[in-house]
């Protein structure tokens, strides 16, 4: 995960969301490595939202918060030296009591014993709203048992409220350690995307970008990508969430990198678009400077007050302006717009929330249903992109196929915003400039 922010900024992050609970009880898992195959598994990720409130990358780890005594508690595996010969270390109630600073831990064994008692007296409970979720049934088993004790005098909760009500209103406003974490992302990106490049040659294949990001990802010390990476050559890039990456790189092709890294539990979430023999071809140039107006006046948007629908048709006009020019779309601009002809070649929103999660947590809309303007220190994503279709006769050839996307990761500041992504090239002479570097140094 990344070195882990300190104990401190873990419990004045529990601290906050308390404040939000009223006299509500949030319940929070870690969760578990999930089945890879038979007895293997995938490695371990802790929930982003136990991670963001404990720093602790802990199995089966549980947290409790609430108005009750201490108005804290952990639970987590018990030491158990054998299965630690195979499994690997644990904290045990002690080590993570240590850790965290939480007084009252205890094993993860007695959580079905102890939960209602945290929830007694309590109406509403938090945890997630998820079929199957194992919390979700621990909470609900607890319920249970307190509504057959309510003749001695307990109470059970009369509501199981979704978590991200206050845990999402947490979570969107960065707090100075999660700021930190998230540039550090943001470096580690941007520098293991210039990295890549050099893998970056005609005759080629996508995995070998893909292995070298996430090399990079790894040797600079962050857990790995943040989402399954993006590594698509040609028409591939027409595919939005293209993750096979084992096409060919082919001279005169555009080379779309989606890829960010995870440090110390948030995101960086990064494209740019490259051509593969250094030199954007005229009518590539021309998409991509289209895209890049789109990028720059959506950046330009965002400030305290915005809202995304707003970034979202500021871009959409200039998507529909040069779809127009390119004779991609037919004018005038407005009914492009309006009837939405700019969908064929841009399906997908501008903008997202970022965070320990890519797409993060956090309500999109107010509580009447209007879009919720942007505060500072909320982190969003810029990201348009234009993709023209292969085998359609109505396109020029030489579009035809190709897939821009200019993505970047975007801090609301107090009077404006900050692009956190700056670092990465995406002029077109800056991206030339870059695929050049990269070959020369290869040779
Ligand atoms: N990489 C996922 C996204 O851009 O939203
Ligand atoms: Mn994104
Ligand atoms: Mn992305």
């Amino acid at each position: 995960m990344g070195r882990a922010a300190s104990k401190e900024v873990h419990a004045q992050r529990r601290q906050r969301v308390r404040d939000r609970l009223g006299d509500g009880v949030l319940v929070v898992g870690a969760g578990h490595a999930p089945v890879r195959s038979r007895d293997t598994h995938y490695p371990f990720r802790p929930g982003s939202d136990f991670y963001y409130l404990t720093g602790l990358a802990e199995p089966e780890g549980v947290l409790v918060l609430g108005a009750f005594e201490g108005g804290e508690m952990l639970f987590v595996r018990p030491r158990d030296a054998e299965a630690e010969v195979w499994d690997g270390r644990r904290p045990g109630p002690e080590g993570a009591r240590a850790r965290t600073g939480i007084e009252k831990v205890a094993s993860v064994r007695d959580l079905a014993d102890r939960l209602p008692s945290l929830l007694d007296g309590h109406r509403l409970v938090y945890a997630p709203l998820v079929p199957g979720d194992p919390i979700l049934a621990a909470v609900l088993r607890a319920i249970e048992v307190l509504r057959r004790q309510e003749r001695s005098g307990r109470r059970a909760p009369a509501t199981v409220a979704d978590p991200y009500g206050p845990l999402g209103e947490e979570r969107l406003r960065k707090d100075a350690a999660a700021l930190s974490a998230l540039r550090t992302a943001v470096a580690i990106t941007v520098e293991a995307h210039d990295r890549a490049l050099a893998a970056a040659r005609p005759g080629g294949h996508e995995y070998q970008i893909q292995a070298a990001l996430e090399g990079a990802f790894r040797a600079a010390g962050a857990a790995g990508p943040a989402y399954g990476s993006i590594v698509a050559a040609g028409d591939n890039a027409t595919i939005l969430h293209y993750v096979e990456n084992d096409g060919p790189l082919r001279t005169g092709e555009l080379l779309l990198v989606d890829a960010g890294a995870e440090y110390d539990g948030m995101a960086a979430d990064l494209t740019r678009t490259y051509p593969l023999d250094g030199r954007f071809r005229p009518a590539q140039r021309d998409l991509y400077e289209v895209v890049l107006r789109a990028n720059e006046a959506g950046i330009a948007a965002v400030r305290p007050g915005a809202t995304l629908p707003e970034i979202h048709d500021r871009v959409v006009r200039v998507l529909a302006e040069g779809l127009v020019d390119l004779g991609l779309c037919e004018g005038p601009v407005d009914a492009v717009v309006e009837t939405k002809a700019y969908r064929r070649f841009y399906m997908h929103r501008t903008s997202h929330f970022l965070g320990a999660d890519v797409h993060d947590v956090g309500s999109y809309r107010l509580a009447d249903g209007t879009p919720r303007p942007l505060e500072p220190t909320f982190v969003i994503t810029v990201e348009p992109g234009l993709y023209v279709p292969a085998g359609d006769d109505s396109i020029p050839a030489e579009l035809a196929g190709t897939g821009i996307r200019i993505e970047d990761d975007v801090l609301v500041t107090a009077d404006g915003h900050e692009v956190l992504t700056a670092a990465a090239p995406k002029a077109v002479s800056e991206v030339e400039a870059q695929v050049a570097r990269a070959r020369a140094a290869r040779s």
